[in-house]
């Protein structure tokens, strides 16, 4: 069995290890000629825990390769993986599908044998059968089939999502496709995870109702969040108790500053576009887009009102950048919405993050990134944490407390304890928390 993997951006980079460590051979191609150097070099272009290592031995065991040569990779794989962006298109929010139906051109152009085409990307419904076209118009001759397997990992636990996923979607009509994805996730298999078989159709639209599902859930407990804050009840004790009940489910339900990331925002945004072309609009996930983006700019306003009702002048000390812990992945992060607006407020800023202070000072200018949590407190008239990195809880308040100039917490992941915090004599604010 023999995979070429195109595209090795998240997606691509992990399932292309990931497969290798299942005993396949794959090839996984970008046109990008540095990203392909560097990973030639040993050198992983994404913090993911775990993946520097999967890469490493299985380069080593040989199964594992990196090229720019696509032609000549699809030439002689079995199957080939569609791991292409599919950004949110300027203008109108849906996804930009030119990336998908540029690599599917060229995957026609280079089919030498029976071949099974999958995509893996997040695409439309709709996108495979137009990659099925376009191979088909350039390769009357050619036999292949459209398969969509889309992917369900998380950022920062992307190897054990990828190893322990809770299903498997694969949609295709043709057996003969079939018969290759089940000898690819054979190891899956034997480990009793479900598979759904389904259509190309049907497939495409799991995969944004899943997200589109969990956006809703996070931003239903983030409002039940804001109630609690009104009518003093725990969110944590709602979360839990109503997640006990299985038809609800406990994961999903931690209130935050609203999600973000590089898929939620944009897959929200893409499934509410098909909705709406297809004539029938989902007003639900319509309501969570703008709940979410207002939550996310309504979020520095709370700072400022922790802060006495101005910031101008003031030091904000913020712990946290990523849009969530264990990544460097800056996308759609809320600290692209806070920090922005508390600067214009006049607030200075000093922040750390473990791993996307990098990233972050790319998008966000006039940040004074500081090597530790510590640091980040010193002086600072309030301290802000956006993401809930496990090194932040083990930060010991009474440090804090002593470095900080005012002993102002405003905690947007809940990941102190209220009543230690008040007890040791801060200004402390959470997320549907009683006061
Ligand atoms: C998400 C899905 O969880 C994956 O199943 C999916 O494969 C992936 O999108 C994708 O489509 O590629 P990811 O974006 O990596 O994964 O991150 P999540 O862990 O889902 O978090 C997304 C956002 O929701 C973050 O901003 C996080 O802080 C927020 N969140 C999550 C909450 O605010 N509360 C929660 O209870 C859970």
């Amino acid at each position: 069995m023999r995979i070429a993997m195109i595209g090795t951006g998240y997606v691509g980079l992990v399932s292309g290890a990931c497969f290798s460590q299942f005993g396949i051979d794959v090839v996984c191609v970008d046109k990008d000629k540095q990203k392909i150097a560097r990973l030639e070099a040993g050198e992983i272009p994404i913090y993911e825990p775990g993946l520097d290592k999967l890469v490493a031995d299985n380069r080593a065991a040989g199964r594992l390769t990196f090229t720019t040569d696509l032609a000549g990779s699809v030439a002689t794989a079995d199957a080939v993986f569609i791991a292409v962006g599919t950004p949110t298109r300027r203008g109108d929010g849906h996804a930009d599908l030119s990336y998908v139906y540029a690599a599917a051109s060229e995957v026609a152009d280079a089919l030498r044998q029976y071949t099974v085409i999958v995509n893996k990307s997040t695409v439309p419904v709709g996108t495979g059968r137009e990659v099925g076209r376009i191979v088909r118009e350039r390769r009357p001759d050619a036999e292949f089939d459209v398969v969509s397997n889309p992917e369900f990992l998380r950022e920062g636990a992307a190897i054990e999502d990828f190893m322990k996923p809770d299903r498997i979607v694969i949609g295709t009509q043709s057996e003969r496709a079939r018969e290759v994805m089940r000898a690819i996730y054979r190891p899956l298999y034997l480990i009793e995870t479900p598979i759904v078989f389904t259509t190309l159709e049907t497939a495409e639209l799991i995969k944004y109702a899943g997200n589109t599902f969990l956006a809703t859930k996070i931003t239903f407990i983030n409002e039940m969040a804001d109630l609690c804050e009104k009518v003093g009840a725990d969110v944590h004790d709602v979360a839990r108790g109503i997640g006990l009940d299985g038809r609800i489910g406990r994961k999903f339900l931690h209130p935050g500053p609203g999600y973000g990331g590089s898929c939620f925002p944009k897959d929200t945004l893409a499934l509410a576009y098909t909705a709406r072309e297809a004539g029938s609009p989902v007003t639900i996930v319509e309501q969570v887009i703008q709940v979410n983006a207002e939550r996310k700019k309504r979020m520095a306003q709370r700072v400022v009102e922790a802060c006495g009702g101005s910031v101008a002048g003031k030091t904000i000390g913020v712990l946290g950048l990523a849009f969530k812990p264990n990544t460097d992945d800056m996308r759609d992060a809320a600290a692209l919405d806070i920090l922005p607006a508390l600067l214009t407020a006049g607030a200075r800023i000093q922040a750390h993050d473990p791993a996307a202070m990098e990233e972050a000072a790319r998008h966000l200018k006039g940040i004074d990134y500081k090597d530790n949590a510590y640091d980040v407190a010193k002086d600072a008239d309030c301290l802000v944490v956006l993401t809930e990195w496990t090194q932040f809880r083990a930060l010991d308040p009474k440090r804090l407390k002593e470095l900080l100039r005012r002993p102002v917490v405003v905690d947007l992941r809940n990941i102190f304890n209220p009543a230690e915090m008040r007890g040791l004599g801060f200004v402390y604010e959470s997320i549907g928390r009683p006061q």
